[in-house]
C-alpha cells in the first residue's frame, strides 16, 4: 500500500507516542509520586479526618473504661490534641508541617495503654477513613504507619 509522506510522518508520530519515546530517542522519566498527604487532599483533609477521628476516641467506651485515658480526656484541651496529630500525620505523610509535640512514648507513658484499647482505637480509626471514603491504598499506608508506634503507645498486654 502506498502512503504519502504527510501519512508516513503521522504514523511515525504516533507510534513514538504510544512508546512513551520522546524526540531525542529516550524514554519518558516516569511522572514524580505524589506523596501520602498530596493524595490525602492535604492539611484541610488530614485536619478533618484528624477531627472526626478525636471525637470518635473521646466517647469510645473501651478507652474511657481505662481512668487514666478518662481522666486525660477530661484535662486536655481537644483542641491542642486534633492540632498535634493533624501536625504529625502532615508531616510524617510528606506534608510541609513541623510536629512540635512530644514524643509517642512520653506523651503516652502515663496511660497505661492495653492492647484492646490499642485495638479499639485502630477500629475507629478505620470507621473515620470509611466514613471520608479514603481509598484504600492510603488506609492501608496510614493504618501501617500508626502501626508503627504501638510499640511506643501499647504498655499492658491484654486482661
Ligand atoms: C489507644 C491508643 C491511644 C490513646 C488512648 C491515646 C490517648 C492520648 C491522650 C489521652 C493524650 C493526651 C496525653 C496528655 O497530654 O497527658 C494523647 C496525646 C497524643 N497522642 Fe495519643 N493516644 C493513642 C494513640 C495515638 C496514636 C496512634 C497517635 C499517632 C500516631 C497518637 C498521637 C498523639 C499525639 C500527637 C499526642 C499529643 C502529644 C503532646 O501533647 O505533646 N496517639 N493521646
Amino acid at each position: 500500500m502506498k502512503t504519502r509522506r504527510s501519512e508516513q510522518s503521522l504514523i511515525a508520530l504516533v507510534v513514538v507516542a504510544a512508546l512513551g519515546v520522546g524526540v531525542a530517542g529516550q524514554t519518558k522519566p516516569a511522572p514524580a509520586a505524589k506523596s501520602l498527604y498530596d493524595r490525602l487532599g492535604g492539611a484541610y483533609s488530614i485536619a478533618t479526618v484528624v477531627d472526626d477521628f478525636i471525637e470518635r476516641l473521646l466517647v469510645n467506651d473501651t478507652l474511657n473504661a481505662n481512668p487514666a485515658i478518662k481522666e486525660a480526656r477530661t484535662r486536655v484541651p481537644k483542641a491542642g490534641l486534633k492540632f498535634h496529630v493533624t501536625t504529625l500525620v502532615c508531616e510524617v505523610t510528606g506534608g510541609p508541617c513541623k510536629y512540635t509535640g512530644r514524643t509517642m512514648k512520653d506523651s503516652h507513658a502515663k496511660l497505661n495503654i492495653n492492647e484492646v484499647q490499642w485495638d479499639a482505637m485502630v477500629a475507629d480509626f478505620r470507621k473515620t477513613l470509611d466514613t471520608f471514603k479514603v481509598p484504600p491504598p492510603e488506609q492501608q499506608e496510614l493504618i501501617t504507619i500508626v502501626g508503627t508506634t504501638k510499640k511506643d503507645i501499647v504498655q499492658a498486654a491484654k486482661p
